[in-house]
């Protein structure tokens, strides 16, 4: 049975993990997957996390299953984190929660979920967008249309185009749209772009689906749930995926969250009811560990108070790191303006240079990003900022 089958390609993010492991250069540098890493180029634990995790072993006192919609004081505290914990549509009771096995687990069950309310609908999605969006979104059964993003010219969003290309949605259909630090191009809405889209899908009748992975590392916690905030006040039914693995460093503990948005208590109640039974014949039940820990963070005022500020130094730090680029790149010999990667938020950045140069930096000078030049900003430091862009300088002249 098994003899027909052939390999598929590798994610790339995963494919650009493997080879920098590899590679035994004693100046590589990874900027390719979505980790963040403090100055000495690890990625630690986070201290409220340490603390948390050692209350919990001390404390925890069964293994036994949880539910489908995960830990209920997990999602009623990761909710207040997402929505603010005064939003009208919580005191309404009008969202149900579900912790998931991550981004990822929260992105495929809200598309398992919206296939199963309406089988025509489409999603809409960024274009670029993360890779893992099409096998997550399509592979429910979605049909994925895509509207123009990011502008490789000018290094900023097509606004117009984007606009122009959601016109011929139709209603029912579903617009993907990242929170905060979009990936990969670290170009957000602002305000007021954030208002006309949100315009343009209250007159066409489209659903908005908010996928928020960095909450916390794009301008602030509240600040990059701006958009999310204002689409659930102005939406009667959206939908919502969020991640713990950037802000809370949890990454190989999967912990997310799937936030469904309906009209009234009674519909979130059915929507529920829906998504818990495509959650038990999927998983059954996300893994707990991750959740636990974020729980009890957020159930601690001094161990928030600790995380937050942990999470504003992740931040302050990618945000130097952004400024110090470009003023050593225009401190040095290159002859090419870098001064949008200062204007973009969160780890991603294109530098938009061609495949073939990305590709040099890799077999010379062993630095490690994706073939669309897509940078992890977090992964530079002030010991690899030199080399890096003299590297970078080589690969532009050659
Ligand atoms: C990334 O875009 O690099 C991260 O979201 C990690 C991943 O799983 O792809």
């Amino acid at each position: 049975m098994f003899e027909g089958l052939h390999a598929v390609p590798q994610d790339p993010i995963l494919a650009m993990l493997a080879s920098y492991r590899e590679d035994t250069h004693p100046q590589k540098i990874d900027l390719g997957i979505g980790v963040y890493k403090n100055d000495q180029g690890d990625t630690p634990i986070m201290r409220a996390v340490q603390v948390a995790e050692a209350r919990l072993l001390a404390t925890e006192t069964t293994k036994s299953y949880t539910a489908p919609a995960g830990s209920p004081v997990y999602n009623e505290r990761v909710a207040k984190l997402v929505f603010g914990s005064d939003h009208p549509v919580l005191n309404d009771k009008r969202v149900v929660s579900a912790q998931t096995p991550g981004g990822c687990g929260a992105l495929r069950m809200a598309a398992e979920f919206l296939r199963g309310c309406n089988e025509d609908s489409k999603v809409w999605v960024s274009t670029p967008t993360w890779a893992n969006h099409m096998p997550l979104l399509g592979g429910a059964g979605l049909e994925i249309c895509m509207y123009p993003y990011y502008d490789h010219d000018n290094k900023n969003i097509d606004f117009q185009a984007m606009l122009d290309a959601l016109e011929s949605a139709v209603a029912g259909d579903i617009v993907l749209l990242h929170g905060c630090c979009h990936n990969p191009s670290g170009a957000d809405l602002n305000k007021e772009q954030w208002h006309a889209i949100a315009d343009l899908m209250e007159r066409k009748g489209l659903i908005p689906f908010v996928d928020m992975a960095y909450q916390g590392l794009g301008a602030g916690i509240d600040e990059d749930a701006y958009g999310l905030r204002m689409l659930a006040a102005r939406f009667p039914e959206m939908v919502a995926a969020t991640s713990c693995s950037k802000n809370f460093g949890l990454y190989r503990e999967r912990t997310g969250t799937l936030f469904i948005v309906a009209a009234t208590p009674e519909q979130a109640a059915n929507a529920g009811s829906q998504l818990f039974s495509k959650i038990r014949s999927h998983y059954s039940m996300p893994p707990s560990h991750g959740a636990a820990i974020v729980e009890t963070i957020l159930g601690d005022t001094e161990l928030s108070q600790t995380w937050l500020d942990e999470l504003a130094v992740m931040r302050n730090r990618i945000q130097g790191l952004r400024q110090s680029l470009v003023a050593k790149i225009r401190d040095s010999a290159i002859d090419r303006d870098f001064s949008f990667i200062e204007q973009q938020f969160g780890m991603f950045s294109f530098l938009g240079i061609t495949s073939a140069q990305v590709e040099a930096l890799r077999s010379q000078h062993s630095i490690y990003m994706i073939d669309s030049s897509r940078m992890n900003v977090a992964g530079l430091n002030d010991e690899c900022m030199d080399y890096f862009v003299s590297a970078l300088g080589e690969v532009l002249r050659a």
